[in-house]
């Protein structure tokens, strides 16, 4: 299954103004949301460097098809799965048409909350708003590039085909993977590409990471989601991506305490006094869970509660990947930390919280979970199997 976003924009500029602008990628960030650096390499050749809901990600794009006042197409070369095109179209002599067509293949976060398209094709929408104030506000672009790439080639628009060298590449979160995305609209193409590395099932199950490379993996993700829903303004979309930061904070919590926090206990120096902090600290985040599952999303105290559950997790999330995890690398066999890493990747497998991929989240709750207040402690009592005995 791959998303297509396309969008448009009319800038009051003439179409050699509006192109000349957008040839001059190093000043990309000045413009457009998360990104932070560009590197042209080579005239067909970019770096980029993007933050995505605070992870750092690199990447390189190759420009297929370049034509002055008219387009710039692209096309990954590895990473996540992207490409497309950016247009130019005079609409009379002052004006210009910049239209733009992103193709991208979802993993993982993306195909779980369906809610990720709508932030992808925003924030398109958004760089391109960004765009036509910048070049707007100005006489004269900051620079322009005439030349061609691969002129007469003709490539269209090019699809997700095109990025092909890309697929099954889409590395892991907070390692800077050769994430790919499209040398044009890079703040949508970056959250495409930062949600689609966050974590997808593949890795899950074939990942063989040990145990912190899982837990670390979980917490990008839940970091990574929680800031979806900190932008989300809808409130039946802000609902269900509630719901799936409940289960997903629950599943984790619960695989921790099953099958991470016995080994810290018999490892780690003063490993009890960790785990009774670890588990009072999970206790407050499960609360916060309970207003979040209770609060109207339309409503003020809805927000609040979901910016408390952030700092709570971060810095929880900060605890756990600065003083516990290392210390577990140092301290157990590293064979052992894979065999506790395969254990808690088949109980996340398991659990029936897991969302199915195309699966409506609202749907998917009220089948396993059932509707309404109580949300969390039917999930905790699943995936621990107190239900089964009671
Ligand atoms: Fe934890
Ligand atoms: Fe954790």
């Amino acid at each position: 299954m791959t998303t297509k976003v396309q969008d448009e924009v009319t800038v009051e500029v003439p179409v050699n103004l509006a192109y000349n602008q957008w040839t001059q990628f190093e000043e990309f960030p000045r413009f457009m949301d998360g990104v932070l650096s560009v590197d042209q390499i080579t005239d067909s050749r970019l770096h980029w460097v993007a933050e995505v809901a605070g992870v750092r990600r690199e990447w390189d794009a190759e420009i297929v098809e370049q034509q002055p006042d008219r387009k710039v197409a692209w096309a990954a070369t590895g990473g996540a799965t992207n490409a497309g095109a950016v247009y130019f179209e005079p609409v009379d002599p002052g004006r210009t048409r910049v239209r733009l067509e992103l193709e991208y293949e979802p993993e993982g976060l993306v195909e779980r909350t369906g809610n990720a398209l709508g932030l992808v094709k925003r924030q398109a929408k958004d760089d391109l708003a960004r765009f036509k104030a910048f070049i707007e506000d100005r006489d004269v672009p900051t620079g322009g590039w005439r030349g061609d790439v691969a002129p007469g080639a003709s490539v269209g628009t090019p699809g997700i085909d095109a990025a092909a060298a890309s697929s099954g590449d889409s590395g892991k979160a907070g390692v800077s993977p050769k994430v790919a995305a499209g040398a044009a609209v890079a703040g949508a193409a970056a959250v495409a590409a930062g949600l689609a590395a966050s974590r997808s099932d593949d890795e899950q199950v074939t990942g063989g990471g040990d145990v912190v490379d899982v837990l670390t993996s979980d917490h990008a993700e839940i970091t990574a989601l929680l800031a979806v829903l900190r932008a989300e303004s809808d409130p039946q979309r802000a609902r269900d991506l509630a719901d799936t930061v409940i289960a997903e904070l629950v599943r984790h919590s619960v695989s921790e305490e099953m099958h991470v926090y016995p080994a810290i206990r018999k490892h780690l120096p003063a490993g009890d006094q960790a785990v009774e902090h670890d588990i009072e600290e999970h206790k407050e985040i499960e609360s916060l869970l309970e207003e979040l599952e209770k609060a109207d999303a339309a409503g003020p105290e809805f927000h609040d509660v979901v910016q408390q559950l952030t700092q709570v997790l971060d810095d929880h999330v900060a605890d756990e990947e600065r003083e516990q995890f290392p210390q577990l690398r140092a301290r157990i066999p590293a064979a052992e930390l894979v065999e506790i890493g395969a254990r808690v990747e088949r109980a996340q497998r398991l659990a029936p919280t897991r969302p199915h991929p195309g699966t409506p989240n609202a749907k998917l709750f009220h089948v396993l979970a059932g509707p309404g207040v109580g949300l969390v402690d039917r999930l905790r009592d699943r995936l621990t199997g107190r239900a089964d005995n009671t």
